[in-house]
């Protein structure tokens, strides 16, 4: 998979050099490129922003520097017929970035992000790639950060450890939460090593009984248990029936 990361902090993306990334690009299975948004500026400044027509505070990112950016971005990729990139951008007004969402990005050929720093991008921009590509604009969460190269680190690692080759054990993230299989809708429960006691407090029973059917009956329950102490929204509005009906279905 190839990403493309076109922000004003590049070398706020340098973690992607580190752990699973890190490993993933050493691998060859990611081609990660950060590129300098003022690279593509013409004047003496490099200026990237510019006041909000309306007025109001704060500034806005110009459009020109991003379209030139998008435009060699684009041009750079490979000739021929190939999956067209999409265009993450990370914005508190996009939709929800979920595992489902991660999932979907994961299946794409490359992806190119546009972090924003102060009020966003000027709307053209999306409004111009959007005719021609699939560009989506994706909330990490219902909070506002001071840019977006920290969703990117944020889905940037989500969607990594969803490619073929990139985890160990290829069944290490059937279990996560969110993810779909036995426990879908669930969050995972609380796990354990050894050794077996530790300040007086033992490692539950069942998983050292070797029972996997035991085993398995426990975790699920103890998801559930978390789920809805924890987020009862998840399990279809906390309603009790529910739990037979995930019963049924598992
Ligand atoms: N930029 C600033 N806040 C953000 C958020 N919550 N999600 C994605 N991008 C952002």
């Amino acid at each position: 998979m190839r990403l493309d990361v076109v922000t004003i902090f590049p070398e706020y993306l340098e973690p992607l050099g580190v752990s699973l990334v890190g490993k993933a690009r050493a691998a060859g299975l990611l081609d990660v490129r950060v590129h300098d948004l003022r690279g593509w500026t013409r004047d003496r400044h490099h200026t990237v922003d510019d006041t909000p027509y309306g007025g109001g505070p704060g500034m806005v990112m110009k459009p020109e520097p991003w379209g030139e950016a998008l435009d060699s971005v684009l041009g750079s990729g490979p000739s021929g017929a190939q999956e067209p990139p999409v265009l993450v951008v990370p914005t508190p007004s996009g939709r929800a970035f979920t595992q489902e969402v991660a999932h979907e990005l994961a299946a794409k050929p490359w992806l190119i992000f546009t972090p924003a720093r102060y009020e966003g991008i000027d709307r053209r921009v999306v409004d111009d790639y959007g005719e021609r590509f699939d560009v989506r604009e994706l909330s990490i969460g219902d909070y506002v950060l001071a840019g977006g190269e920290a969703p990117v680190l944020v889905m940037v690692e989500a969607i990594a450890r969803l490619l073929p080759g990139v985890l160990g054990n290829a069944e290490s993230h059937r279990d996560d939460s969110f993810a779909p299989g036995p426990m879908a809708g669930l969050l995972e429960g609380p796990v354990y090593t050894k050794p077996p006691e530790w300040r007086g407090r033992s490692v539950p029973e069942v998983l050292v009984s070797g029972h996997h059917g035991r085993i398995a009956r426990w975790r699920r329950d103890e998801a559930l248990r978390r789920t809805s102490g924890t987020r009862p929204d998840l399990i279809e509005g906390g309603d009790p029936a529910a739990f037979d009906k995930h019963d049924r279905a598992t």
